[in-house]
């Protein structure tokens, strides 16, 4: 067997240090990331699916209200002893899972100075390797697997790799963009641009980056140089567009095209739509919610 000449990717890093503001007044003291999808707080699905990826060792660059991300991590003895004396196995097991699931690390980042800044933080940590980075409030349904894909793509093409998804031209300006071409695999293209948040008249494709991304360390070297761009922020996009056209920086930068389950938990609606839709399709909580979300469809709107 010939061995892949890329190494192989072992680190998440997690950007949780937002501001949060579109959902103020909940945000004010809780990050957004702590918000409840269902019964888990949203950055547990991120954790989940970084692990399921193979990635165990996850940094996350935390802000100002950080105490309640480590604290989830973490084990928590007295509520542990507390269902341990009541015999209340089950949901000591699921107190538990947060706690054994990956090795959590932390960094802080002092200011909120945008998404790239937020990537350099990592720097010390990851070191030389390529490693994936999972936006804390992007969730990707666990059954629609987008980061496993992401890292094969990347042991393959070496570089970087972006999560690409399809959306209404109309909506183009609310993300960063990719200019694209096709590859021999249906749901991989070559990205040879990138803008941030561009107009519609003005934007290269619909294909919308959402938070999902398996970056070359070169992006550190270029994130140094970065100077702030829209909105006053260091954006990560403009250090992948320097890699899209710089393959020594650590490019190339491809694009794997997903079609699944996606949800913007820093949005309201979407945080909403994650809800609905999680809790119907759980097993203990599904049918009674369904019968009941037919009803209140039916009779009430
Ligand atoms: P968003 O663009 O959603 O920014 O960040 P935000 O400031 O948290 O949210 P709003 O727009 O004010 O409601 C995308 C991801 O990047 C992280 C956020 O925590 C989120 O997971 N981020 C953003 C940082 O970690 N640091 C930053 O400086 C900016």
């Amino acid at each position: 067997m010939t061995e892949s000449p890329h190494p192989p990717i072992s680190k998440a890093v997690i950007p949780a240090a937002g501001l949060g503001t579109r959902f103020l007044p909940a945000t004010k003291a809780t990050p957004k990331e702590m918000l409840p999808v269902v019964d888990k707080p949203a950055i547990q699905y991120v954790v989940e699916e970084a692990v399921s990826a193979g990635l165990h060792d996850v940094l996350m660059v935390t802000g100002r209200n950080k105490r309640p991300l480590e604290d989830h991590f973490d084990r928590n003895y007295e509520l542990e002893e507390a269902l341990s004396k009541k015999g209340d196995s089950a949901r000591l097991a699921r107190v538990q899972e947060s706690s054994d699931l990956a090795t959590m690390h932390y960094v802080r980042q002092g200011d909120p100075r945008g998404l790239g800044h937020a990537v350099l933080c990592a720097a010390p940590h990851v070191g030389r390797e390529p490693f994936a980075v999972l936006l804390g409030d992007d969730l990707i349904d666990p059954r629609d697997p987008l980061l496993a894909r992401m890292v094969e793509v990347q042991k393959q093409q070496g570089g970087s790799v972006v999560a690409l998804m399809e959306v209404d031209p109309a909506q183009i300006h609310l993300y960063g963009c990719a200019a694209v071409e096709p590859t021999t695999d249906g749901d991989v293209v070559k990205v040879t641009g990138l803008v941030e948040k561009p107009d519609t008249a003005d934007a290269p494709s619909n294909f919308a980056i959402i938070g999902r991304y398996v970056l070359d360390p070169g992006v550190f070297d270029i994130l140094r140089q970065t100077e702030p761009g829209r909105g006053g922020e260091i954006q990560l996009t403009d250090a992948l567009q320097q890699l899209a056209v710089d393959e020594k920086a650590g490019g190339p930068v491809h694009g794997v095209v997903f079609k699944g389950r996606r949800y913007d938990t820093g949005d309201r609606g979407d945080y909403l739509r994650a809800i609905v839709r999680l809790a119907c399709e759980r097993e203990d909580l599904g049918p009674d919610f369904r019968t009941w979300l037919r009803r209140y469809v039916t009779e009430e709107m």
